[in-house]
């Protein structure tokens, strides 16, 4: 390595399909609002791509309090899709999005191919949106892993969103660890015309007062995320990337649990070209810019000069 090669940061830029991020950190659906929420506490201008709260076509007040339990590593949720709704969505929040700076994701959710189609197609017109995420692995609403864990009802919903959005921006979809093969499900999207896929949502998961002798969560039920579940995350997006999306050339955003860099470093080896903060962000709203400046460390200690060239390097021979 020459003098002035080992003096430049490494670069962390990534390419996701045809999107170019200035890094591969995004908030992960649901925990950063619709940015104004953390414009006080972040410098979101910093990230490679501000990813939205899940909408839907109709507002949708979520379910009853309580929806949020903190576990041991973990935080239980079932917010059940509380949302503003298109409409508001996008007379109200995109133009604060145009602020922002970095790519905008739209994270879309529906109870029908027809409600999935109708918001993915007007998000996909708004000329901010690089990007529509589709959750299709909600644990906490009655039908939200209908398609997640249906390898066949799921590609033909990709396959009518993909349609209807007439490749005006990118399609994520975002697989379920709820469903008993994720392979399957991966593979199914892929099928329908997924251009990216992002792994994983929270696993269905239950806290329980034991003097009431009640679940803690009004939802009986709610989503586990943060450190708990990073280590199956990181096997899911390994498993994903070995099996599936390496040789289908399909890029990965991996999540769960990430609180630091080696978090992070660990997702990359697996297979991950982005990477998203949830749980994280209610504790160290920073986390992302965090997270990329021992990014830029590793990678300077391992000898790589960009990010793009880590991406599922992990060794696993024997
Ligand atoms: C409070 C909360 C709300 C969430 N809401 C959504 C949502 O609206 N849509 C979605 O696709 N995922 C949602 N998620 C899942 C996260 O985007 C992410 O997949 C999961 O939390 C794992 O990442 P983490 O461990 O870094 O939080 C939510 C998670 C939390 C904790």
């Amino acid at each position: 390595m020459s003098e002035s090669t080992a003096n430049v940061a490494p670069d962390l830029a990534v390419d996701l399909a045809g999107l170019s991020l200035a890094n591969p950190m995004m908030t992960a659906s649901g925990t950063c609002g619709y940015a104004n929420e953390y414009a006080d506490f972040a410098d979101l201008s910093q990230l490679g791509a501000f990813v939205t709260k899940s909408i839907t076509r109709e507002v949708r007040p979520g379910n009853e309090a309580y929806r949020i339990v903190e576990t041991r590593a973990g935080m239980l949720n079932a917010i059940g899709l509380a949302n503003v709704g298109l409409d508001v969505f996008l007379e109200q929040k995109i133009p604060l999005l145009e602020k922002l700076g970095p790519p905008i994701i739209v994270n879309v959710a529906g109870h029908s191919v027809d409600d999935y189609t109708h918001t993915a197609a007007a998000v996909a017109q708004q000329s901010i949106v690089q990007a529509v995420e589709l959750n299709v692995s909600c644990p906490n609403v009655s039908d939200g892993l209908t398609f997640g864990t249906n390898p066949g009802l799921l590609r033909e919903l990709v396959h009518e969103v993909r349609q209807a959005m007439e490749d005006r921006v990118k399609l994520i979809v975002k697989l379920s660890p709820n469903a008993s093969d994720i392979v399957g499900t991966a593979e199914a999207a892929i099928d329908g015309g997924a251009q990216m896929l992002s792994l994983t949502n929270t696993f269905t998961a239950m806290a329980i007062d034991v003097n009431k002798r009640r679940p803690r969560l009004a939802n009986g039920t709610g989503g586990l995320s943060g450190p708990a579940i990073r280590p199956i995350a990181v096997y899911l997006t390994h498993l994903v990337y070995s099996s599936v999306a390496k040789d289908a050339g399909v890029p990965l955003i991996g999540m769960g649990g990430i609180q630091n860099w080696r978090d992070a470093a660990e997702f990359v080896l697996a297979g991950a070209s982005g990477l998203a903060v949830g749980t994280a962000l209610f504790i160290d709203p920073a986390t992302p810019q965090r997270v990329c400046n021992g990014l830029r460390d590793w990678l300077t200690s391992i000898g790589c000069h960009k990010l793009q060239d880590a991406i599922g390097t992990l060794d696993v021979s024997k």
